[in-house]
């Protein structure tokens, strides 16, 4: 790891994998130029064996640290009994999961699929269906509204439930999104926003569907009770509240489930990203019975979903959540964090936003050299991984399996970073991009 102001160089191998990027990828999150190759617990290795400590979880997804033993023995046992894929038969570890996510989180029923963007978008059909079957909104009308700068994913129904999107994509799911069909615009945290839209337009909202804490929008905390209000008002209109926990859920917001902290219980909970322990991707939707047992055969599934190898990762990695007692672990690493941050009175940070190990510095508006993708850049040549969040934060969210002394180590980068960010050259990816990830 080095600390000096030499400009940023690329290695020959790390360019030659860029380029094959750029040359024949489409689409993608707009990946910094950094080609990982190796990664083991809270450290990362380039394809040049530099060293990184991670600072990201990869967006929420290696809560439980990269390549735990006992998550990685567990998906290797199932894929060594080559039964990879079980569609349309049997296979012990579905269900196992499901029962344990009964145990663990007290929902009925559970159903697999294999993305984030999938499981939302399997939420949203439960919750119509719902709208039709029981709350008897007129066939066309139901209405699932969401928050103004949500992140559900980026399929075409999942980009339907945000307030921004690309034009081009339309025409979009109808009868989705932050704005109730009355046309009021409901604000992430503004209760007011919520009661007005409920009070104009209930009886045609099926569901609220919400992000705890919202992710990708930078991490943006609603005041202190806001969850509970929200959970009255849906109550008291018979709207479903759903809570989409893909990124704050499984520890790291400092509960297994971020909604937990204030106590309310949801009527679907969207599960993704840690789900399995970063080894296989498996999503899924929590629910009792009053919703789950409207979904009829065909209607809520993929080919991959419910993989045995993706099904037995994820109860070794709800194993891990539990025994190393992850969601504690984060509060107790992240008031270190927090505090010493503070302590360094970092430059042109004008606030430190977040719960549990799930935090954004939110970075002032004034010098345009400190742009969150440049601090990034600069952070990543000296060996912390991170990320940009919207267009005036930085997101840090390690591993909750982090170590005391990598942690502090990251941090003491990252202090480097502030300080010399301003004197800086041109770095790679620091162009402004609005990465809503
Ligand atoms: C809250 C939330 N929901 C859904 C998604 C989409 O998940 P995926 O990228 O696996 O489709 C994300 C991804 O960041 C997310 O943060």
């Amino acid at each position: 790891m080095t600390s000096s102001k030499s400009p940023y160089t690329i290695s020959a191998k790390t360019q030659e994998v860029v380029d094959d990027y750029r040359k024949y990828v489409a689409g993608g999150f707009a990946p910094y130029p950094v080609a990982l190759t190796r990664v083991l617990g809270s450290q990362a290795w380039d394809i040049d064996e530099k060293q990184y400590i991670d600072f990201l979880s990869m967006y929420s997804v290696v809560n439980m640290g990269h390549n735990h033993p006992k998550i990685l023995a567990a998906a290797i046992k199932a894929m060594s009994e080559g039964a990879v894929i079980n569609l349309p038969f049997h296979s012990p570890y579905y269900g196992q999961l499901a029962e344990k996510l009964h145990q663990m989180f007290g929902y009925d029923k559970f159903v697999a699929m294999t993305s984030g963007a999938e499981a939302a978008d399997a939420a949203v059909k439960i919750a119509r269906k719902w709208g039709y079957l029981t709350k008897k909104i007129p066939e066309g009308k139901c209405h699932i509204l969401t928050a103004a700068a949500c992140y559900h994913g980026v399929t075409i129904s999942t980009v339907s439930l945000a307030s921004k999107k690309s034009h081009l994509f339309g025409p979009f799911v109808p009868s989705v999104g932050s704005t109730s069909p009355s046309g009021k615009v409901v604000a992430f945290g503004m209760i007011n926003d919520l009661r007005e839209a409920l009070e104009l337009d209930g009886e045609r909202i099926a569901a609220f569907m919400i992000e705890p804490i919202q992710g990708s929008a930078g991490i943006i905390v609603p005041p202190k009770g806001y969850l509970k209000e929200v959970a009255e008002l849906c109550k008291k209109h018979n709207v479903l509240f759903v809570c989409d926990e893909v990124q704050t859920g499984l520890g790291r917001t400092g509960a297994d489930l971020c909604h937990l902290r204030e106590g309310v219980r949801p009527d679907l909970v969207v599960l993704g990203k840690a789900l399995a322990g970063g080894m296989y991707a498996l999503s899924g939707v929590l629910g009792d019975d009053n919703t789950m047992s409207l979904i009829d055969p065909f209607e809520i599934g993929s080919t991959m979903a419910a993989n045995p190898v993706g099904c037995s990762a994820a109860i070794a990695a709800l194993d891990v959540l539990v025994d190393e007692q992850l969601s504690s672990r984060a509060n107790e690493m992240g008031a270190l964090l927090v505090s010493t941050l503070s302590a360094a009175d970092l430059p042109h940070v004008k606030e430190i936003t977040g719960h549990g190990l799930f935090y954004a510095l939110v970075l002032d508006d004034k010098p345009p050299k400190v742009t969150p993708r440049r601090i990034v850049s600069l952070l990543a040549q000296r060996g912390v991984l991170a990320s940009a969040a919207g267009l005036k934060r930085i997101r840090i969210c390690p591993p909750l399996t982090i170590s005391k002394e990598e942690l502090l180590k990251g941090v003491e980068i990252l202090i480097g970073v502030f300080k010399d960010i301003e004197d800086m050259g041109e770095l790679p990816a620091e162009v402004l991009v609005d990465v809503r990830h």
